[in-house]
């Protein structure tokens, strides 16, 4: 075995053991720097293996590289907590660039001696790699505000079309397999268009599950286009990116009670509109001093984290008043639920920040169960993933996404600063329920001033 196939297994380890340490948020951070250490092995080593032919491309990569890591490190500096999950989706869109670069300038040296295998795969490359890079900035836009929903009449339709015709295309390449100048074109223009119809119609609560699929896409783009370069360290890693992306799109979509191939054609989550859209009712409102006392004298308290909690920066204070609580003999603990906020984990990273014990954090399900014996749910910015509509109205587009119950628990108090709705745009019947109380307020502020008056009862 030569030295540099030993290296890229090498390599090839760490970025296994680092996405291995990414399951546990106690572990991530380590997880993280191994496999960075992995790439950074993996680049050293396939720049310094010897190629045929053209060797004076080191200013050109090493430019490349500097320019590239001064701009990641610039935008990874300044990014908010709260603005991660958009700039993973511009950079997952660099991925996918990327592949598109790589099979543009592979298909072009086609001849007659290229194999079946290679020119498919370099097609699928240039295709999966498109959709990648156009989805994802759609996705960035959408994130931040910039890009709205496109909720044409057609769109399911369109998408099918796009992958159709793209198949039709890759595989006219590989039975007729002379090159041909305006083939790799036409397949980049409409996998680019596929990109954009694919992400536009998608619902603002089914993001998640479209962030994670062009994520896993870009893994796979990077896979197809290590099998043409026959680039061990390239496949593996795209295999594990493609493949964890694909496990996480799966596992999401059953969490949201979705189809895989629903995702897949586009437009799902789009078009339902609520019954519950336009509820009114009665809003009551808790006092400062009754929700202290409440929780105070609560044997169980569960708080529900959401989204707000980020906004406000509230997970420090969140855990001094749990601190509190604990002190005088109350059991607290956090429901977690997997797309509360706006990426996965985001809760478990916010708390595990604030020194938050791990065993304290309960998935869904066990929240679930747990509601029960729950004297006070405070929900603490959280909207979307506690809306009873989700269960209960089959016109809500949320219809189906598993929610985290809290009307089982005995009294539910909601701290955010207006009636505004959650991501997904859509009314929650939870904040005109009888059960339920809201305290208007920053969340930080109002847990200050929760943690005050409690401090101040015996
Ligand atoms: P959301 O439904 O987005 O609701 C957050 C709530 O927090 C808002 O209603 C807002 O109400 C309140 N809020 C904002 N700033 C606050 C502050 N400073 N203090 C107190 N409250 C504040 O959040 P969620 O329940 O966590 O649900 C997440 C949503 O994002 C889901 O629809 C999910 O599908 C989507 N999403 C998730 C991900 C992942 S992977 N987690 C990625 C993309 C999208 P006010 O403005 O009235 O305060």
């Amino acid at each position: 075995m030569e030295n540099i196939d030993l290296l890229y297994i090498v390599s090839t380890v760490l970025l296994i053991i680092g996405l291995r340490k990414l399951s546990s948020p106690a572990t991530a951070r380590k997880g993280n720097i191994l496999a960075a250490y992995g790439m950074a092995l993996a680049i050293v080593v396939t720049i310094l293996s010897p190629i045929e032919g053209d060797h004076g491309n080191y200013l050109l990569i090493i430019a490349a590289i500097v320019l590239g890591s001064v701009i990641g490190l610039i935008f990874s500096k300044k990014v908010e907590m709260t603005a991660m999950p958009e700039l993973v989706s511009l950079f997952n869109g660099f991925g996918g660039a990327c592949a598109v670069c790589i099979s543009i300038i592979e298909v072009y040296k086609f001849n007659a001696s290229t194999s079946i295998g290679i020119a498919a795969t370099t097609y699928l490359a240039l295709f999966v790699g498109g959709i990648a890079f156009t989805g994802s900035l759609v996705a960035y836009g959408k994130l931040t505000g910039k890009v709205k929903d496109w909720r044409g009449a057609f769109a399911s339709y369109f998408n099918l079309i796009w992958l159709i015709v793209c198949v039709g295309l890759i595989v006219y390449q590989i039975i007729f397999p002379a090159q041909n100048e305006w083939l790799p074109l036409v397949v980049l223009a409409i996998s680019l268009v596929y990109g954009l119809t694919f992400v536009l119609p998608i619902g603002g609560a089914d993001m998640p599950v479209v962030i994670s699929l062009l994520n896993a896409f870009t893994g796979i783009a990077a896979a197809l286009a290590g099998m043409v370069y026959d680039n061990m360290v390239m496949l593996l890693g795209g295999i594990l990116v493609g493949s964890s992306g694909t496990i996480l799109t799966v596992l999401m979509c059953e969490a949201m009670n979705r189809s895989l191939f629903s995702v897949i054609i586009g437009g799902f989550g789009s078009t339902a509109t609520s019954a519950v859209a336009d509820e009114e009712g009665v809003v009551k409102e808790a006092s400062l001093v009754d929700t202290a006392i409440m929780m105070r004298y609560a044997q169980n308290v569960m708080v529900i984290p959401g989204y707000g909690m980020a906004v406000a920066q509230a997970q420090k204070i969140c855990k001094d008043l749990d601190k509190s609580l604990s002190e005088r003999g109350v059991n607290v603990h956090y429901a977690i639920h997997p797309v509360a906020g706006r990426m996965p984990g985001h809760m478990n990273v916010l708390l595990a920040e604030a020194d938050v014990p791990y065993n304290k954090l309960i998935d869904l399900d066990d929240a679930n169960e747990m509601f029960k014996d729950s004297d006070v749910s405070l929900v603490v910015g959280a909207n979307d993933v506690v809306n009873p509509a989700a269960m209960d109205d089959p016109s809500s587009p949320i219809y189906g996404m598993p929610v985290l119950e809290i009307l089982h628990s005995k009294n539910v108090i909601v701290l955010k600063r207006s009636m505004n709705k959650g991501y997904s745009g859509i009314e929650n019947p939870l904040f005109f329920h009888d059960k339920t109380k809201m305290l208007f307020g920053d969340a930080k502020s109002s847990l200050e001033l929760l943690n005050t008056e409690i401090k101040g009862m015996d």
